[in-house]
């Protein structure tokens, strides 16, 4: 397991990220996002989802709403925040969406522990005081070697702005 952390200063940062992460994640990534309320988790979803064309929306036939971006390459956003017990997952066709070529990004990961693939790629999410945000990316086997050194390099570069 390999980690980088990364503070940012504004939601623009944290969004910026989201894109650089989606041009690095490979197909059937699972991104496993936990933090406390307004740590950032949608922002970062959000910066990622600019990467894939063609945004609709789809809501599940139960309680989680599951936002599906993109046409050729896919991108599932799922929000586990109102998740009542893991198996409730059992009847939302969870593994459609996590077993797929897309890349799968869960909100409140942490409210599925038992369903999360053993590669992935973590990411915990902090308030560090004001718009101040700490985010620690964690590698389980799913990033190349050199994901640490372009994501830091990238953020030190260009301030992690666009
Ligand atoms: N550095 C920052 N990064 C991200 N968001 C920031 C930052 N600074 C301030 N914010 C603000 O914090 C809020 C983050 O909201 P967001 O919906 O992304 O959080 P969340 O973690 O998804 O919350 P929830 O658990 O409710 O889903 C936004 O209002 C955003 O403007
Ligand atoms: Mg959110």
């Amino acid at each position: 397991m390999d980690q980088v952390e990364i503070i940012t200063q504004s939601p623009e940062e944290t969004e910026a990220i989201g894109a650089y992460l989606a041009e690095i994640v490979p197909p059937g990534a699972v991104l496993a996002l936990q933090g406390e309320l307004a740590t950032g988790k949608t922002c970062l979803t959000r910066g990622m989802t600019r990467r894939f064309a063609g945004a609709h929306i789809v809501h599940s036939p139960t309680f989680t709403l599951v936002n599906e971006y993109g046409d050729d390459r896919r991108l599932y956003h799922i929000d586990l925040y109102r998740l009542g017990s893991e198996e409730e997952l059992l009847t939302l066709g969870y593994e459609d969406f996590i077993e797929t070529d897309g890349v799968c990004v869960i909100e409140w990961a942490d409210r599925a522990p038992h369903f999360l693939p053993e590669r992935r790629l973590d990411i915990f999410l902090e308030h560090a005081g004001g718009d101040t945000r700490r985010l620690r990316f964690e590698n389980h086997g799913l990033l190349p070697a050199t994901w640490e050194q372009q994501l830091t390099t990238t953020t030190e570069d260009h301030g992690v702005k666009e």
